[in-house]
């Protein structure tokens, strides 16, 4: 059986040049961090509860201020301009519609002020959140916040699981590694260190510590989210530090391939925050049960990265509402037969791991 999902995967797969489909599905090394994403949600199973009386259901969630309609949001990737000619801005809209939150990133090919006006012109109380890297220079990160501020984005989430860039063999082997003409990182342009309309590369800093993260905080009153969490004491650490929220990622196995299946990180996360700041998981979420899972484990919310752009790619806005449209339904439908009448109704007591008796 071939899920929607897939479907559109491979519709993306006969629409995109082969370098770039590979660019968007692929992972670091040996994909198995990408694979096991997957493959570890295949391995648990929900414990229904019964006769609860839910005959309405609500799937809403907050987040640092921001509504969402489902627990699903979309996370940050790349180059949107490469699956579509409307890019970000069709995703803009799409994820407008369906009533949920947009993190668009440094790497966007459209300028966040233009992803923000695409946005609200869908849904005026539309909330995007933006995703940066520290730079090695501050004064580039902060160019970039304020950017981020003026855009009228709701939250920073700075990505924490790049000290240096991956290892994808997919690209080495197509000799992928540059934009094509025409397309630009556009949140790099004028940036600090460059004339007019000039591009900064996005860097990776390895030296980057938590002496950068407060100067980030002390920069902004915007919430700050740290992506890219998988160990225990760094949740800790975060917490100690005033960050606002945490992403459990390992950047799709696009980094990082010895990580394990963010599922699989996420209930040591969530003891060690123990409900003080909102827990988020990105990595492998293909089904609205997925979803469920991870709220069940601990999250508040997840991203999804790649469904969005296999939508995009195959449909452009359409294909992007389609995906999260699913995502919600299939959501619903689960939290329905769960004897769920909101989020807050998914429990680690019903989760359970095939194969082996419960209990
Ligand atoms: C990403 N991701 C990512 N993350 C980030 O913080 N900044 C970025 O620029 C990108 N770029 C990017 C490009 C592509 C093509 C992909 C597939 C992913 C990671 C992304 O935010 C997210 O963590 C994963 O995509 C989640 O996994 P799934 O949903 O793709 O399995």
């Amino acid at each position: 059986m071939t899920s929607p999902l897939r479907a559109l995967r491979l519709r993306a797969r006969r629409s995109l040049d082969p370098a770039h489909y590979d660019y968007y599905a692929g992972g670091a090394g040996d994909e198995r961090a990408l694979g096991e994403n997957e493959r570890a949600f295949a391995r648990l199973a929900l414990l229904p509860r019964i006769l609860r009386g839910a005959e309405r259901r609500d799937t809403t969630v907050a987040l640092f201020g921001d509504r969402a309609a489902m627990p699903v949001i979309v996370s940050p990737t790349a180059f949107h301009r490469l699956a579509h000619p409307q890019g970000e801005r069709a995703v803009a809209r799409a994820t407008a519609a369906a009533g949920t939150i947009l993190t668009t990133g440094m790497a966007a090919t459209t300028p966040v002020a233009a992803v923000v006006d695409a946005a609200r012109s869908e849904r005026p109380d539309a909330a995007v959140w933006f995703q940066l890297y520290l730079q090695p220079e501050p004064e580039v990160t902060e160019a970039l916040v304020r950017r981020a501020e003026k855009a009228g984005c709701s939250a920073l989430v700075v990505t924490v699981d790049s000290p240096v860039f991956g290892r994808r063999e997919r690209d080495e082997r197509h000799g992928f590694h540059d934009l094509p003409a025409g397309l630009a990182a556009e949140n790099m342009r004028d940036l600090p260190g460059t004339g007019p309309g000039g591009l900064r590369a996005i860097a990776m800093s390895p030296a980057s510590s938590w002496d950068d993260l407060r100067r980030l905080r002390s920069m902004t009153a915007l919430p700050v989210l740290l992506k890219g969490v998988l160990h225990p004491e760094d949740a800790r650490l975060a917490v100690a530090e005033g960050v606002d929220g945490l992403i459990v990622s390992n950047h799709g196995g696009r980094q990082l391939d010895a990580a394990p299946a963010t599922v699989e990180a996420l209930p040591r996360i969530a003891d060690a925050v123990a409900g003080r700041i909102p827990v988020l998981l990105d990595g492998g979420v293909r089904r609205g049960s997925d979803a469920a899972l991870a709220l069940a484990l601990g999250a508040t919310a997840v991203g999804v990265g790649r469904p969005v752009l296999w939508g995009l790619a195959a449909d452009g806005e359409k294909g992007v509402r389609q995906v999260l449209d699913l995502l919600h339904t299939e959501f619903d439908h689960t939290l329905a037969l769960c004897g769920g009448r909101s989020p807050a109704d998914l429990t680690r007591d019903m989760v359970v791991t095939r194969g082996r008796p419960a209990g």
